[in-house]
């Protein structure tokens, strides 16, 4: 084990760190409008299910391989996996999605970078105009936000584990708790806002069949940042002393109740202005509602309270969201440059130098999909679709690949790792933990059902995005 490797100070350093990276974009937005078109309470309630019993055993698996190890990814699957080929194979997809993943957050997290920007600049206005996001897309200033955001990102990364996402963690975070409640707040005082927390809450169970559990599925997933080697890597952070088993449960916790919040913003927001809103009709693209139909609230909010008051709620909700994209882009970043940093042996400086450049001209490069440049705006052609790059990375790597990272977290466990072993390492620094009923049903699905399940929404996902069709 290596003894140079950094550790987060404390236990809410990690909790923060890592609910830093889950509560992202896919909390203020996709969470709660895909709450309100498929069923409401009725989502709410199965979500919640898939958090505790699907997502928290593969959480565990991720974090307890990451400390056992004491590596990034690709490393732990190597060690652990004493080397075999196949193990290494997942070790490489767990270092190679993070990276990916990273490219398409990143061109989002730009464009809220430059909504927040032209905000703060008083030009609601201007990026209210329903044509605006259309020419922003295809607009060079690009190239000037994603500068300001790589610096961003790459100042809190050079300070290492504690001095850097920990200390940004505990700053950013309660940051983000006190914009949303300030926001909330705020939308549930005006008139109508309850049509909204209503359509949000109240459960329609006819709403529910399998695409919408496949979908809940997913979003979980996606939400707790599982399948993407950021668990491993934060867990790699850990002290032998700290309590993993705790920990993943208040990350969990965290991350749904932010996510919850969100909905008695976001919903009731929509319904204060637009009362008659069908919500079957709300796009299902967090970009479009982000880009497109939320500057038009904030500006029809102007009829209300003002243009000044409207700027200042529309600037913190694009503060929200930009911080809350921010942490997630460090955690994720965090990974390829750790990876490199172990394989190249290499300084935290010369790796961050290194990913950085290779993130920033992909993301340049999917950035110019929206029209930019002919041929990578069409790309590929599947399903009967022509795709842009930026389609093409989130199907493969954020559709497609996240449950198949977290099937092979199960697989690893069950056939490599062994299950008494994964539960001797949780049982450090939670004693108690072996005599729980947490332990026995981890035990149990981990190496049974869950597995199952997630190639089930595997195959499922490959059959629906590159064949068209679907089975559940
Ligand atoms: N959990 C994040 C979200 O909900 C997803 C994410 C995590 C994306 C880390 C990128 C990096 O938006």
């Amino acid at each position: 084990m290596s003894t140079s490797r950094e550790h987060f100070s404390s236990k809410i350093g990690f909790i923060l760190a890592a609910a830093g990276s889950a509560v992202g974009i896919g909390n203020l937005v996709g969470f709660p409008v895909a709450a309100t078109k498929n069923g409401g309470g009725a989502f709410l309630i199965i979500y919640a299910l898939f958090v505790a019993f699907i997502c928290l055993p593969v959480m565990l698996a991720e974090m307890g391989l990451g400390r056992r190890a004491q590596h990034s990814p690709y490393k732990a699957y190597a060690e652990l996996g004493q080397d075999t080929k196949r193990w290494r194979i997942a070790g490489w997809l767990a270092t190679i999605t993070p990276f990916m993943i990273a490219v398409f957050y990143m061109v989002i997290t730009v464009w809220i970078f430059g909504y927040l920007f032209q905000t703060l600049s008083g030009n609601l206005d201007i990026i209210a105009q329903p044509d605006y996001f259309g020419k922003f897309v295809n607009d060079y200033s690009f190239v000037g936000y994603l500068v300001a955001v790589t610096v961003i990102i790459n100042f809190i990364l050079v300070g290492g584990v504690r001095k850097g996402i920990e200390r940004a963690s505990k700053i950013l975070m309660p940051t983000l708790f006190l914009m949303l409640v300030l926001l909330v707040i705020f939308v549930l005082t005006l008139d109508n806002a309850m049509a909204g927390v209503e359509f949000y809450l109240v459960p329609d169970f006819s709403k529910i069949d399998g695409s919408v559990i496949n979908g809940a599925l997913a979003q979980a997933f996606f939400s707790l940042s599982l399948g993407m080697g950021i668990l491993i890597t934060y867990g790699s952070y850990f002290r032998r002393s700290d309590d993993i088993v705790t920990s993943g449960k208040l990350v969990a916790i965290t991350d749904t109740a932010v996510a919850f919040t969100a909905g008695l913003m976001t919903l009731p927001a929509i319904f204060a202005i637009y009362p008659d809103t069908n919500p079957e009709s709300l796009s299902d693209s967090s970009v479009s509602m982000i880009f497109s139909f939320f500057p038009q609230i904030f500006m029809q909010l102007s009829d209300i309270v003002g243009y000044g008051f409207a700027t200042v709620a529309a600037s913190i909700f694009f503060l929200l969201a930009f911080v809350a994209a921010i942490t997630s882009l460090v955690s994720i970043i965090e990974v390829p440059t750790s990876s490199f940093m172990e394989r190249h042996n290499v300084s935290r400086k010369k790796a961050l130098l290194a990913m950085g450049f290779a993130i920033t001209l992909l993301t340049l490069l999917a950035a110019t999909s929206f029209g930019l440049l002919p041929w990578v705006s069409n790309v590929a052609h599947y399903a009967g679709v022509d795709k842009s790059l930026f389609d093409v990375i989130v199907d493969v790597f954020y559709d497609t690949i996240l449950p198949l990272n977290g099937l092979l977290i199960c697989l690893f466990v069950r056939f490599r790792w062994k299950r008494k072993n994964f539960a001797a390492e949780l049982s450090e620094g939670n004693p108690n933990y072996q005599t729980s009923w947490l332990h026995k049903y981890v035990d149990f699905s981990i190496g049974t059902f869950i597995p199952v399940i997630l190639a089930v929404i595997f195959a499922n996902t490959v059959a629906t995005k590159f064949f068209g069709t679907s089975f559940l």
